[in-house]
């Protein structure tokens, strides 16, 4: 078979380092891929949302099977238009994305099939917003509606923030066209659990839990980013938990996108909030998460391209999925700045030292112009996977791994999988 996978991140660098494995696959390619990606796959120069540079490029080199990664080309339709090119394409059609490129439309299915989430309104004014914001509680929550990179979502503690985030979105325009429309919602407190799952319609076969850290700095301080560290199993989680999840929240919206004559086929990622009246809804997205996946695919022992043809051809009910009892704890090393303005194009050494014993899943990274080095290239740059017996040998092998890398300014949090480590599953 001949694959493409479409994106560049560390997400699609764990995907095709999965679907590498398959002895089914002789040619992968990358679109655009980044500089740990073309070790596996040829990448080539082609961006994720150049629709008809993909599908000229698929239908020249005869692609059998095309992947998408990422959100943006999901919610601009990629899957509906390579289809309409006779091509044979894994992830949700836009109707269905839309459960992740729209959080009102999020917010008003689960509303209409009464599944748990937090209360929420929405605004198109921002006038009506503020003064609805002045009368709510706090701590408040604030977000764009549409695709911000993650970084669209506001925690105010204070009236100030809360007053300069909604002022940010919808006057400063600081997301662009995402803040046109603004969710206010109410706070939920809690553990945060990421729970994805395969999905083909009304079938669904979730993945083994994680949970993601996206706040910037050690203690969950400072601004969110789209994710700077995760780890699976949630061995403070109880299954119990994690099944009332799967049957009050994931199996209700996969019925519900049926009922709406949106069926979902792919990655159906519940982002929850394990609160004291039980698991409730924060957001979802219709795609393999960044960085769960890079914890969660090496903990799959069936073989993943497998599952995504079985999910494309319509018969996910029979596919053999099996997880692994171990555990998996990923440490994203970022650009200093990130999430605000970082520099791009800085050496980093030490990854064939951290591979000795880790995995290491390139994010934002580039190949030096010679094709021998490595560069920085974005915010998130690399993402190093610890695995082992349980969640402290993961964490353990991860951090000493992460060590070992070496580029101007590189930062991370020391703090990855603590609130595993923890009676209380919170950190002091
Ligand atoms: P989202 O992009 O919607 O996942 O939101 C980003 C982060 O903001 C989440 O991972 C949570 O940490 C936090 N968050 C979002 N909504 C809420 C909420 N209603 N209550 C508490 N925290 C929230
Ligand atoms: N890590 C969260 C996401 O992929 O959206």
């Amino acid at each position: 078979m001949k694959v493409l996978v479409v994106g560049r991140g560390g997400r699609e660098h764990a995907i095709v380092w999965a679907i590498a494995q398959n002895p089914r696959v002789d040619k992968l390619y990358c679109a655009p891929g980044n500089g740990g990606i073309a070790a596996l796959a040829e990448c080539v120069p082609v961006t994720e949302l150049d629709f008809a540079g993909i599908a000229a490029f698929a239908k020249e080199k005869q692609i059998d099977f095309v992947v998408i990664g990422p959100d943006d080309p999901l919610a601009a339709g990629i899957v509906d238009y390579l289809e309409a090119e006779g091509l044979k394409v894994f992830g949700p059609r836009k109707n269905a994305a839309e459960i992740e490129g729209s959080k009102a439309f999020m917010k008003e299915l689960l509303r209409k099939y009464n599944i748990p989430t937090a209360a929420y309104e929405t605004f198109d004014s921002y006038d009506l917003a503020l003064a609805y914001l002045r009368t709510r509680p706090l701590p408040i929550v604030i977000k764009a509606d549409g695709l911000a990179a993650g970084k669209g979502v506001i925690v105010a503690y204070t009236r100030e923030e809360a007053e300069q985030a909604l002022a940010g979105i919808m006057v400063d325009k600081t997301f662009g066209a995402s803040g046109e429309k603004v969710v206010i919602e109410e706070f939920l407190e809690g553990q945060e659990m990421s729970l994805l799952a395969f999905v083909d319609g009304s079938t669904v076969k979730p993945m083994e839990p994680s949970q993601d850290h996206k706040p910037v700095f050690d203690h969950d301080k400072g601004p969110n980013t789209g994710g700077m560290g995760t780890y699976s199993p949630l061995p403070h989680v109880h299954s119990s938990i994690v099944e009332e999840a799967i049957r009050t929240i994931v199996q209700p919206t996969a019925d519900a996108l049926v009922a709406e004559g949106r069926p979902f086929r792919g990655i159906l990622f519940a982002g929850l909030m394990l609160t004291a009246e039980g698991p409730k809804t924060i957001e979802f997205n219709a795609r393999f998460g960044d960085p769960e996946t890079q914890v969660i695919l090496p903990r799959l022992e069936s073989d993943l391209l497998e599952i995504l043809l079985a999910i494309t051809e319509g018969r996910l009910e029979e596919a053999d999925i099996r997880w692994s009892d171990s555990a998996a704890v990923c440490v994203i090393l970022a650009s200093e700045g990130y999430p605000g303005n970082y520099p791009k194009g800085l050496p980093i050494e030490g990854i064939e030292d951290a591979e000795w014993d880790a995995l290491v899943f390139h994010a934002g990274t580039a190949l030096t112009p010679d094709g021998e080095g490595i560069v920085t290239a974005g915010g998130r740059v690399l993402g190093v996977v610890g695995r082992g017996a349980d969640i402290e040998e993961a964490r353990d092998r991860a951090y000493a791994a992460a060590g070992r890398i070496r580029f101007q300014g590189v930062h991370y949090r020391s703090d990855i999988a603590a609130k595993a480590l923890t009676k209380s599953g919170r950190v002091e």
